[in-house]
């Protein structure tokens, strides 16, 4: 597992339209994200965490700043990322086995290369042996790790998944949350993670980094030492607790902020 930069956000700030009726998202965002190493993002609702994973993937250009990806500047949409959303939107028609080809249909990869290499991402997610089966017939849990399999198959160095698990039971979720630690173990992908779960961020996380209110600025990092090897009796450490604790004061401390903020109150407790 390498330690250097593999992905690097210097500055980064970024606005939807422009003029009186601009929207600022990101605030001179600043990240680093080492070879091999889960970081997850939290941050208030609408503060601007999935502009951030755009602008990563390059499907929006920043308006300042700068994106390296392996030290190198990146414009436009980049090879070396995969990405995973909040729905896995797979193509119900086609096999679990087609669902995950197609990105290499689309890079025209032979056949039985592609075939080859979506069987080998379908085991890497543990689902080997479910190829002929159709998503409707997948557990939810099942589907997502379809969809991480679809984006394995192009071997990016970097995978950003934007909740991907928000709708899942708590024991599914769970679930795959330590199988992503145990995906990092075998492939060595770089992650990064949004969440709105500070439980899932800790449990699944080398370090947690909390976003302010919109625009969107690195507000502290948390780093959670938690081992690279997991289960879920992790929950039950005290680390766990402090760092839940620290990360759930830090996002709350936010909140009162910003509704002083918007209430146009002076900073200190007046009353
Ligand atoms: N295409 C767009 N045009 C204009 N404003 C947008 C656009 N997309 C997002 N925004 C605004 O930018 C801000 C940040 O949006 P973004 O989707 O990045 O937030 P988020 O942190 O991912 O929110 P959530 O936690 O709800 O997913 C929001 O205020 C949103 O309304
Ligand atoms: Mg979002």
């Amino acid at each position: 597992m390498g330690r250097s930069a593999v992905l690097e956000l210097s500055g980064v700030s970024y606005a939807y339209g422009s003029g009186p009726l601009a929207t600022p998202a990101l605030r001179n965002v600043s990240l680093t994200v080492n070879g091999g190493e889960i970081v997850s993002l939290v941050g208030p609702s609408g503060c601007g965490k999935t502009t951030l994973l755009k602008i990563v993937s390059g499907l929006l250009q920043p308006d300042r700043g700068e994106v390296r990806v392996n030290g190198l500047t990146s414009r436009g949409v980049h090879a070396g990322i995969g990405c995973i959303f909040q729905t896995p939107r797979l193509l119900p028609w086609r096999t679990v086995l087609s669902n995950v080809m197609l990105p290499l249909e689309v890079e025209r990869v032979s056949r039985p290369q592609a075939r080859m290499t979506a069987e080998r991402a379908l085991a890497l997610v543990g689902l080997k042996g479910t190829g002929q089966r159709y998503p409707a017939e997948l557990s939810g849990g099942m589907r997502r790790r379809v969809a991480i399999a679809r984006a394995l198959t192009s071997d990016p160095a970097v995978l950003l998944m934007d909740e991907p698990f928000a709708s899942l039971d708590a024991i599914s979720r769970e679930k795959l949350n330590l199988e992503m630690l145990r995906l990092r173990e075998a492939t060595g992908k770089t992650v990064l993670f949004v969440t709105h779960s500070i439980r899932e961020s800790v449990l699944m996380s080398d370090r947690v980094l909390v976003l302010s209110h919109r625009p969107a600025a690195v507000r502290r990092e948390v780093r959670v030492d938690l081992g690279p090897q997991r289960d879920l009796r992790v929950q039950d450490s005290t680390e766990f607790t402090r760092l839940t604790a620290a990360l759930r004061e830090e996002l709350d401390y936010g909140e009162d902020e910003e509704r002083r903020r918007l209430d146009g109150e002076p900073e200190e407790d007046g009353a």
